[in-house]
């Protein structure tokens, strides 16, 4: 991919939903563009629509207008198998870390399902060395590995939901809130992480938040979705 190509472009798009027959626009004619390795935030008040945007960017929800291109192709209209195929190099981590991994797992288990969905890599060995450099470049011990979610703070799971972005290698991702429910420290912590791993590894962010001061430190530009 060129240094001039964007990895998620939106051109126009509106989004209302409809409930007890009135219609409620959330955001119409909304544009944006990221390059492999920048950060843009998007900042708004509680309900104005932040999340959903971050969905629709990632085709888990239609816009009522307007297009989305994913490495240059407009989603709607690539084949189902194109658009599967292009699936997993747009990722998304969650708000609330406790959701992210499913509780009866170690982590060890649940990153392995990850690698073993997304190559052709069999042998054990090699997983599980894939899975050691993931979680070291989110400074992690590899003793963590043996835990189950519940079994971890907060901010050791968000580090693990993003050493599953790193191991899937997406082009680019949604940060939805990825630090507000976690303390000061853990959030700066968890904001360079996202910074450097951005760069280092060339993929474009979306970062979510209603924190301002946040976003103008993390991003290169901070739109803002204020109706
Ligand atoms: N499927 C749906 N049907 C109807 N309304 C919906 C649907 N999904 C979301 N909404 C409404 O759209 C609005 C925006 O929701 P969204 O979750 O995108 O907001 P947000 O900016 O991410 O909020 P927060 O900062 O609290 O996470 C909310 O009022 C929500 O109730
Ligand atoms: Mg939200």
């Amino acid at each position: 991919m060129s240094d001039d190509a964007y990895c998620i472009e939106a051109e126009n798009i509106t989004k209302s939903f409809f409930s007890r027959g009135y219609e409620n626009t959330l955001f119409s004619s909304f544009s944006i563009k990221v390059k492999p390795g920048e950060i843009i935030g998007l900042y708004g008040p509680s309900g104005c629509g932040k999340t959903t945007l971050g969905d629709i960017l990632l085709g888990l929800q239609f816009p009522n207008k307007g297009k989305i291109f994913w490495n240059g192709n407009d989603i709607q209209k690539l084949s189902r198998n194109s658009r599967m195929a292009l699936r997993p190099y747009f990722q998304k981590i969650y708000q609330d870390p406790s959701t992210s991994f499913p509780p009866h797992q170690t982590m060890e288990a649940a990153l392995t399902d990850v690698v073993k969905h997304n190559t052709l890599t069999t042998t054990k060995e090699i997983i599980h060395q894939k899975i050691v450099t993931a979680i070291n470049d989110v400074d992690l011990e590899r003793q963590l590995l043996k835990r189950y979610p519940r079994q971890l703070s907060g901010g050791e799971i968000q580090r693990f939901a993003l050493s599953r972005v790193l191991l899937l290698k997406p082009l680019f991702f949604v940060a939805d809130e990825p630090t507000s429910r976690l303390d000061l420290s853990v959030q700066a912590r968890i904001v360079r992480l996202i910074m450097h791993l951005a760069k280092e590894r060339r993929m474009g962010v979306l970062f979510i938040s209603h924190d301002l001061e946040l976003l103008k430190i993390a991003c290169k530009n901070v739109l803002s979705l204020a109706r």
